[in-house]
């Protein structure tokens, strides 16, 4: 089957009722298009799982707040077409804004304390904007399995979460960060950085490895882990420093000493862009 690109709440319904009267695995890779080397990752591993593979594209306003980059988010329709061709996707569920949201939402998913800190404080309302856009992709869509980056751990646990509140029956699937080759992990903003603000992204995975050293060498208290990883994002005056947490990985809570596996995740401004990356460590 040839990939085919679905605008229509009602025509990707219709199209999917066979696939699913015959038994066959739908799968749902969810993204806002400007594909790149972490989307592929994704729908590489969801190409393997299931009969029918589905790509979303839609930027969701819903997410976005007010002072963000939405309308400035790339866009680029033709070279995603040909990308999803690329890796054999049967079909692109990319609606307008008008599709998915005719009247304005009074309904909207919350998951309460996993967005508390990291992300969640810095962007009032996205994450509800997350939960609701994907609870709204899972009911048009209903895939059996629906993939998730790691490179978006809290996003990846609020609706691996929402799944298991509200008995969704889809299963989360898991993908690893896909790093450029010196550790910046890709991403669409990746794009905007200027060529010496893009020699300076790599620190943030650097700071988060000085973290994980720190915990390898026996480190158990988390502020003296967190102190390593804060001194390698000083070394460069160009950075802003927005967080840098040590979480437990379930619930996205601070942790004081290491007992288990952690995250350690943060958030950078370089210029006008703001980069975001993690990493779980298991001591
Ligand atoms: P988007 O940023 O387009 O990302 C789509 C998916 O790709 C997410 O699950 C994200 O974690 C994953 N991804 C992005 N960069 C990655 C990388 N370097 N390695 C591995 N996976 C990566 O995340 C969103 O869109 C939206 O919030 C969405 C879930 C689609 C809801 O609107």
């Amino acid at each position: 089957m040839s990939t085919e690109l679905v605008q229509t709440i009602a025509e990707i319904r219709h199209r999917l009722e066979s696939i699913r009267s015959s038994h066959q695995i739908i799968g749902l890779v969810p993204t806002m298009g400007a594909l790149h080397a972490g989307h592929e990752s994704l729908i590489q591993q969801a190409r393997k799982e299931a009969d029918c593979l589905v790509v979303s594209i839609f930027v969701n306003p819903l997410q976005f707040g007010p002072k963000e980059d939405y309308t400035r988010y790339p866009r680029m329709p033709e070279a995603d077409l040909d990308f999803c061709r690329r890796l054999d996707v049967d079909l692109i569920f990319a609606p307008e804004v008008e599709e998915m949201y005719p009247t304005p939402s009074l309904t909207s998913v919350e998951v309460a304390r996993m967005t508390d800190h990291l992300c969640g404080p810095f962007r009032p309302g996205h994450f509800s904007g997350v939960a609701t856009v994907v609870a709204k992709l899972f009911h048009i869509i209903q895939p059996q399995r629906a993939y998730f980056g790691e490179k978006d751990a809290q996003q990846l646990r609020v609706i691996e979460r929402m799944v298991s509140d509200l008995n969704l029956a889809v299963t989360v699937v898991a993908v690893p960060t896909v790093r450029e080759s010196d550790g910046l992990a890709v991403s669409s903003r990746n794009q905007y950085l200027s060529p010496e603000e893009r020699r300076s992204a790599p620190i943030l995975y650097r700071a988060l490895q000085a973290a994980q050293q720190a915990i390898a060498e026996g480190v158990l208290d988390c502020g003296e882990a967190r102190k390593r990883a804060l001194a390698v994002l000083e070394q460069d005056q160009s950075v802003k420093v927005e967080y840098l947490e040590i979480v437990d990985p379930e619930e996205m809570q601070p942790v004081e000493q290491i007992t288990g596996p952690v995250r350690v995740a943060g958030a950078i401004r370089i210029g006008a862009i703001r980069l975001i990356d993690n990493l779980l460590i298991a001591p």
